[in-house]
């Protein structure tokens, strides 16, 4: 079996990993977070996200976050987008790239943003053309590849169908979402191996929940597939409050743990990593549930 020398990691703490928490944390506290991430060799962090914050309270200074952050060269600062509006937001705040997202199952995309998946796509598709006039990259999103909370199984094709428009209007990479969690290996390989075959791993992106504590298997599974680039939260923080059972995302220091121990390099230090989980631990004043948080507490 072969495995790719060097992974990319995209942190999406500040974003997925916030946006379900019920207390507001500052914007004092976010933008000491970023920076401590900024610190620890990540090269990608989603920031915020600039959608309507009466569905998404917890990152309502998403402006305020973006424009006070020290940005450190070489780090993408990112942002998620779910329209015109959004984008406008984020150009203002220059952010270096937009997310745009949407659901493979019809449910999930109605309930997270409030329209069908048909009357989705030109939404989107306005939004990557200005983002790309105003010299911003996107990157896509698609949820619940491996199931949905409302309509269960997702079928693989309905996935490539959608994939394939992500692309056609212009995204350079789509990052394939375990939204609730429920992909189990076996799944997720012949799925996997057969998107890499249509859209070639450099494309794509795994981004994992753990709910069910099946996220690092998954990842190897995804390695063994090609792909080299996987998104995570420090300390395992996230979900989207508009499909159940979302928990945590794959924690990224879990993540590094085990892609360092592998030998493949991320270029993260899982010391600082842990530091700034510490960080965001006493600003939520509760543990986080990562492996590696909960043996750093202990200090083993
Ligand atoms: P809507 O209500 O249909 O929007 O929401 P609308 O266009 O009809 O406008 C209604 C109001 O919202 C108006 O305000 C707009 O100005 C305002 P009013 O006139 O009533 O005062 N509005 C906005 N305000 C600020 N920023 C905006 C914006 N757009 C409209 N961008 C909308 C549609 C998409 C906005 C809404 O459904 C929404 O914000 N949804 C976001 C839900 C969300 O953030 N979910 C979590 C992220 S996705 C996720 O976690 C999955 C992922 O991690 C991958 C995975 O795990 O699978 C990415
Ligand atoms: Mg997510």
């Amino acid at each position: 079996m072969s495995y790719p020398n060097q992974v990319l990691i995209k942190e999406v703490g500040p974003r997925d990993g916030l946006q379900n928490e019920k207390q507001f944390l500052s914007t004092v506290d976010k933008v000491e977070w970023i920076n401590q991430l900024s610190e620890t060799g990540l090269s990608y962090i989603e920031v915020t996200s600039f959608v309507n914050p009466k569905w998404i309270p917890a990152l309502s200074d998403s402006f305020e976050v973006a424009t006070r952050i020290k940005r450190k060269p070489g780090v993408t600062y990112a942002a998620l987008v779910p329209n015109r509006k959004g984008l406008e937001k984020a150009l203002e705040a220059d952010v270096d790239e937009v997310a745009v997202f949407m659901s493979a199952s019809e449910t999930h995309n109605q309930n997270n943003i409030n329209k069908s998946i048909e009357d989705t796509l030109p939404v989107l598709e306005e939004v990557v053309q200005e983002a790309k006039s105003a010299h911003k990259k996107v990157r896509g999103y698609l949820s619940t590849v491996f199931g949905c909370p409302y309509e269960g199984a997702v079928s693989p094709e309905q996935v490539e169908r959608i994939t394939h428009r992500l692309f056609e209007m212009g995204v350079y990479e789509v990052s394939l979402g375990d939204t609730v969690g429920v992909g189990n290996p076996l799944q997720v390989e012949k799925c996997v191996n057969h998107w890499v075959d249509t859209f070639s791993a450099e494309r794509l992106a795994l981004h994992f929940h753990n709910t069910r504590g099946m996220a690092l298997a998954n990842t190897l599974v995804g390695l063994q597939a090609g792909i080299r680039t996987y998104d995570g939260a420090v300390g395992g923080l996230g979900g989207c409050p508009y499909a159940k059972g979302a928990t945590g995302n794959v924690a990224t220091d879990d993540l590094v743990h085990m892609l360092e121990e592998m030998g493949l390099n991320t270029g993260v230090d899982l010391p600082k990593l842990k530091e700034a989980g510490s960080f965001i631990e006493s600003s939520l004043q509760r543990p986080l549930k990562s492996h590696q948080m909960e043996i750093h507490r202990a200090d083993l």
